[in-house]
């Protein structure tokens, strides 16, 4: 994610009571082999527009590459679209995320906007992609996405 990480155990602590304290955020961890390796989050439930801004990372280096972003973006949108009645779910990308852009397209995110210099990130400012997705559009793509998972094994048939 382009904004930066709390820098001790105890501001951790803090952001994690805040956002589940938060009717506006909703996350997930998630898991690979049965341990956690990353977190998918959705910001902004309580607008009244029905979108939400989508995050997400793999924290563990070794469990990325393997199809568990992928896998856990599938759940996560039929969480988004389904459980949660969104409309749109929408995401800021880093313009050199090869794998975030690869799979967030492969889900069926189309590119909205492309704004120049706008995170600062490791002490220089990055251009950011708009991603977004339409819950018609995920409903149309979702079951040749869960056939692909499903092929691989990385989610149940
Ligand atoms: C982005 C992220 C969540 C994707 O999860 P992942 O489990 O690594 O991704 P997957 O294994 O499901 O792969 C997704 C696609 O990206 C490709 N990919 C994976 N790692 C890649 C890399 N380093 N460079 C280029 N492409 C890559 C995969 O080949 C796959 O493409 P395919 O569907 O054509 O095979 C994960 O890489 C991550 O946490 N990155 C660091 C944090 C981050 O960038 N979060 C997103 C902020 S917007």
């Amino acid at each position: 994610m382009s904004d930066q990480p709390p820098e001790t155990e105890a501001a951790s602590a803090l952001w994690l009571e805040a956002f589940l304290a938060d009717p506006d955020r909703r996350g997930w961890i998630i898991t690979h082999n049965g341990a956690p390796a990353g977190f998918l989050m959705l910001s902004g439930l309580t607008n009244c527009n029905r979108r939400a801004e989508w995050g997400w990372y793999i924290g563990d280096p070794d469990a990325r590459g393997r199809g568990v972003g992928r896998a856990a973006q599938a759940l996560g949108l039929d969480k988004a679209f389904d459980d949660l009645g969104l409309e749109k779910v929408w995401a800021e990308v880093l313009a050199d995320n090869e794998a975030a852009l690869k799979a967030q397209g492969t889900a069926g995110f189309r590119r909205e906007g492309y704004l120049r210099g706008h995170a600062l990130k490791d002490g220089a400012f990055r251009d950011v992609v708009l991603l977004a997705i339409l819950a018609d559009e995920w409903r149309t793509r979702r079951a040749a996405v869960r056939k692909s998972l499903a092929g691989s094994h990385l989610i149940a048939a």
